[in-house]
């Protein structure tokens, strides 16, 4: 029953070669695609959390993520080159593993887009509040900047307004299908980019060597469950490398795709490794980023109630790990409050983009899981005049502004990472299947050294989703063990395929148009 009912490769290849695309973009295209889609709260937000559970050797736990990030991406760049269609990793489990194991990866799927898009909400929020506050004097109350103290938010906090905001507005934009377009994102990117740029030229040289002392104050491992130590950060900071995905689904609009696609995302992750390590050298070595340690010498988990108190007392107040706006804070710390500013008005122009890429592609994984009958497809209706799948659309919204308004950005980040990780792990083993039993079929693009690349995927994966903190690891199984209930008492009965209607959508002219992409040209 647990390898039932795979969907066949032709079936859906068929779909694609109907609808090839352009080859229109080159290596560099690719690394700033990638860059744009990658760059987000994970080193605007993040860094803060991650200096709380590893301290300065944050800057290893980046090179580690970035490390893990790398071999998963040469085994999505083949396996997206094989099968260039909508549901990602979803519909890559379904080819080679069945409907049951590719419902756990939709469903976790959730977790990668969904819960990352309220991490960005409130990532989003923490800027927009202190810019107001540096801008224009204007406080938000408590009780609307942050979630409630017993979820780790602020002590007087209860709802963050500007998380909910923002996500609403995203959702209804995608409703009434509105896209970036590619100068747009072209345009942010850049943005991102000289951000970050005059962010290191401002604090390098601030950097004073004494701020690195003791490198390590969390160790390296932090014990199982803890979520801290160098490991420990690496597991969060991952989020900050989510999005690289993208670049491989774009394998088909490539110009010499086996060259240029682990071109791309290669060069997109390296690029984004040495800024995040730099931006981390130079917020660390400027004003320093020593954790907050509990009585018994361990950090305060990020995200924790009793963090929360003890930055709300004075002498904590200004470091590092308690801003929720670190590249900001330490410019304004450093004597650059002007540009401290800018920076926060940098953020809340740019980041609302990486909320409507994630907010899309959630809808887009809900679209093709109701089209293949494993969610009911009222989900999938679109609208007449918007050609949006507003009733998906508008029930992600829904759940991703509620998940935002009460959790912090570093539990949220945590829990979306679980799910990426499973998402990924899938696709590692889904690469080397394919390569088994499919060996003769045509790869755009093969991942080299595979045996060695697949193998690394999987341990890579498998060790930050034991280094997240024990409640982000039980939130996978609960999760799946939802999901597989609905499987059961709804999805296998209507699924499409256990009913023998293998169809596709594209070559029928009753079927519903596919949701507008978030970036056009
Ligand atoms: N990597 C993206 C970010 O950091 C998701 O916001």
């Amino acid at each position: 029953m647990i390898f039932d009912r795979v969907k066949s490769l032709d079936a859906i290849l068929a779909t694609a070669e109907k609808k090839a695309l352009h080859r229109s973009l080159g290596p560099i295209q690719l690394i700033l695609f990638g860059v744009g889609c990658i760059i987000g709260t994970g080193i605007f937000v993040l860094t803060a959390v991650g200096a709380q559970k590893a301290g300065p050797g944050l800057m290893v736990s980046f090179l580690i993520a970035g490390g893990v990030c790398v071999v998963a991406a040469l085994c999505y760049a083949e396996i997206a080159s094989m099968l260039p269609v909508a549901g990602s990793a979803y519909t890559y489990t379904y080819t080679a593993l069945g409907e049951m194991l590719a419902w756990t990866v939709g469903w976790a799927l959730v977790l990668e887009y969904a819960v990352a898009a309220s991490a960005v909400s409130v990532g989003w929020s923490g800027y927009f509040v202190g810019t107001l506050n540096e801008l224009t004097g204007i406080q938000l109350p408590a009780f609307l900047a942050a979630g409630p103290a017993f979820l780790g938010g602020a002590p007087d906090g209860m709802v963050n307004l500007p998380a909910v905001v923002i996500a609403l507005l995203i959702t209804w934009l995608l409703m009434i299908g509105t896209a970036a377009s590619a100068r747009v994102n072209a345009v942010l990117v850049a943005i991102k980019i000289i951000t970050l740029t005059v962010f290191l030229v401002l604090t390098l040289p601030a950097v004073e060597m004494q701020n690195f002392n003791p490198f390590l104050p969390a160790g390296v491992f932090g014990g199982f469950g803890s979520g801290v130590g160098v490991v420990g950060a690496a597991a969060t900071i991952f989020f900050a490398y989510v999005g690289f995905d993208a670049v491989s689904t774009a394998a088909e609009e490539t110009k010499n795709p086996q060259r240029n696609v682990p071109i791309g995302l290669i060069g997109s992750l390296l690029v984004c490794t040495l800024f995040y390590i730099l931006v981390a050298a130079g917020a660390i070595g400027s004003i320093g980023g020593q954790p907050i340690l509990g009585p018994d010498g361990i950090p305060f988990p990020a995200g924790s109630e009793q963090l929360a108190r003890q930055c709300a007392m004075p002498e904590y107040s200004q470091m590092l790990v308690c801003s929720n706006e670190a590249l900001a804070h330490v410019l304004r710390q450093i004597g650059f409050s002007g540009v401290g500013n800018l920076l926060g008005i940098a953020v809340f122009v740019s980041m609302p983009s990486v909320i409507l890429i994630l907010l899309f592609g959630q809808t887009r994984i809900f679209f093709v899981m109701s089209r293949d009958g494993l969610l009911p497809e009222g989900l999938s209706k679109v609208h007449p005049k918007w050609k949006t799948p507003y009733v998906v659309t508008a029930i992600t919204g829904g759940v991703v502004a509620f998940a935002a308004a009460i959790l912090p950005v570093g539990q949220l980040a945590d829990i979306a990472n679980a799910g990426t990780l499973y998402a990924f792990f899938m696709v590692g083993i889904v690469v080397m299947i394919l390569r088994r039993t499919d060996p003769a079929r045509h790869r755009t693009f093969r991942t080299p050294l595979l045996w060695f690349v697949g193998p690394a995927t999987l341990l890579g994966c498998l060790f930050l989703f034991l280094n997240l903190p024990a409640a982000a690891m039980l939130v996978l199984p609960a999760w799946t063990a939802i999901g597989l209930a609905i499987y059961f008492l709804y999805s296998r009965n209507h699924s499409h395929v256990g009913r023998g209607l293998i169809e596709v959508h594209e070559l029928d002219p009753d079927a519903p148009p596919q949701p507008v992409p978030p970036i056009r040209d």
